[in-house]
């Protein structure tokens, strides 16, 4: 049995035996939803419990997937999507409005568009008599741990049979810049055996060298490249991320092509028959639709793992996984 789990801020914390164990518990968990008296069972682990959805930065599916794996458990939920709703907006500090949140609810899943604002969430509970679990829903361009956590579980399920993770070639393309998904995967990376990573982005979009580093400590092989064709038929997986425009500051996505950067029927003609397309979604033209018929194209999966792996996520910190259906 692995340790427990509380604040939910960096991937950095997750170790090889509980990034096992929650996607145990996610296919346990899934498979008991598949009949009628199991999902009533689910809904009755976590009836005594509620959550706060602080979501002050655009999201469909992180939100709508953290709402239905509170209801899936029987959860109460209460959310705030917009600070402009908030008594932020009559001057109320950060502090005062988490802590105000957690008299009422027993775990806070929060997105905001700041960088480490779940970790100062979480370090107020630290002090403070009532305390409860942060989940950082994302943090600015920095880190998205709960999306690392689907795409392991894509990932592993998409390599059953294959010795999951281990010793797979992972490309990943786009924005790596200001992605925190692929910020996020890469810093889980350390927990498997000879992984290899490919790199493939515009110079000005690269990976930052904090990721770089970390990787070069653990040891991962990684390699950047500004040309996918060269490299497509070396991946196992390919994992597609969109530009983040939202923060160019002059535009500077706009100055991209590209056309270089994304996947049509074309590029699948060069991928190996067993490798995978994934995507965080939201896309924009980074992906052809064309793509989706595609049997390796396992996006909209990801997306719907990502549910369930948010239901595992929230057995785990309430520990209640021992009253799973083995
Ligand atoms: C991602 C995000 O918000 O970082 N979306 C998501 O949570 N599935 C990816 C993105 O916005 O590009």
């Amino acid at each position: 049995m692995s340790s427990e789990l509380f604040h939910v801020i960096e991937p950095r914390a997750f170790n090889r035996e509980l990034l096992d164990e929650l996607c145990d518990i996610t296919d346990r968990a899934r498979a008991m939803a598949k009949e009628r008296d199991g999902a009533i069972a689910l809904q009755q682990l976590l009836a005594d419990k509620r959550a706060m959805l602080y979501f002050t930065q655009a999201s469909t599916r992180t939100f709508l997937s953290f709402n239905n794996a509170c209801h899936i458990l029987g959860m109460g939920t209460s959310e705030i999507r917009d600070p402009a709703i908030s008594s932020e907006i009559k001057g109320e500090s950060f502090d005062d409005s988490i802590r105000t949140f957690s008299s009422y609810v027993d775990v806070i899943v929060m997105r905001t568009p700041e960088r480490g604002l779940a970790g100062r969430a979480a370090a107020l509970m630290d002090r403070i008599p009532r305390r409860v679990p942060i989940i950082n829903a994302g943090s600015g361009p920095d880190q998205h741990p709960t999306q690392a956590l689907l795409d392991i579980y894509t990932l592993e399920h998409s390599f059953i049979g294959r010795g999951g993770i281990d010793g797979k070639t992972i490309g990943m393309m786009g924005d790596l810049r200001r992605g925190r998904t692929v910020r996020s995967l890469c810093q889980l990376m350390k927990n498997y055996h000879d992984v290899k990573l490919v790199f493939i982005s515009p110079p000005s979009f690269a990976m930052r060298n904090d990721i770089k580093k970390q990787l070069a400590q653990h040891k991962i092989d990684f390699t950047e490249t500004q040309t996918l064709d060269d490299v497509l038929s070396d991946l196992d997986a390919l994992y597609v991320t969109r530009m983040q425009s939202e923060w160019d500051v002059d535009g500077e996505s706009l100055k991209i092509n590209l056309g270089e950067f994304s996947i049509g029927p074309a590029e699948m003609q060069l991928l190996r028959e067993d490798a995978v397309v994934m995507h965080p979604l939201p896309r924009g033209p980074e992906i052809d639709p064309a793509v989706d018929d595609d049997s390796r194209a396992v996006y909209w999966r990801q997306e719907r793992n990502g549910m369930w792996m948010r239901v595992a996520l929230l057995i785990k910190i309430f520990g209640v996984e021992a009253q799973l259906a083995s």
